[in-house]
């Protein structure tokens, strides 16, 4: 991914991070995914006083894409840390949010942004974090 498009992708996870739903855990996220055809599609973790029923802004922004038509995807960024601190980790997606980008992602190729701001952050293909992974070729092929 050329840098350009890297942190512009990251500032619109940043913006998409704004609008997190989180209440009961006060961790704000922000994911911003770029589409093969150059659609972006943002998301934000989206919590619920149930606790389970939370979506991860990862999901949220492929439930979006997929939901209009999209399957093919080249990257993805992502932001999160506690609301009113700026941000001092990198926000690595949990293991679900992982399983979703296996679904429809190629492993060795979709970049996974993290940031901390649109100067600092670090990018690993998909394989690297979810090795040896189960997705749909292992009931096709
Ligand atoms: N969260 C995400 O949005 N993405 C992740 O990959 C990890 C966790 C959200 C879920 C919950 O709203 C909050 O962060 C704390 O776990």
């Amino acid at each position: 991914m050329e840098k350009e498009i890297t942190e512009k992708l990251i500032a619109r996870a940043l913006k998409a991070r704004e609008l997190s739903y989180s209440p009961y855990s006060g961790y704000q996220v922000g994911a911003a995914l770029l589409a093969k055809d150059g659609t972006v599609y943002t998301g934000c973790n989206i919590e619920n006083a149930a606790y389970t029923p939370t979506n991860c802004a990862e999901r949220t922004a492929f439930f979006k894409a997929v939901s209009e038509g999209k399957r093919d995807f080249l990257a993805i960024a992502i932001v999160g840390g506690p609301a009113g601190e700026t941000i001092a980790q990198y926000a690595f997606p949990c293991g679900v949010c992982r399983q979703v980008m296996m679904e429809f992602c190629d492993p060795r190729t979709f970049e996974v942004i993290v940031a901390k701001s649109q100067e600092e952050y670090r990018i690993r293909c998909l394989q690297e974090l979810l090795p040896e992974g189960f997705g749909p070729s292992n009931l096709t092929e």
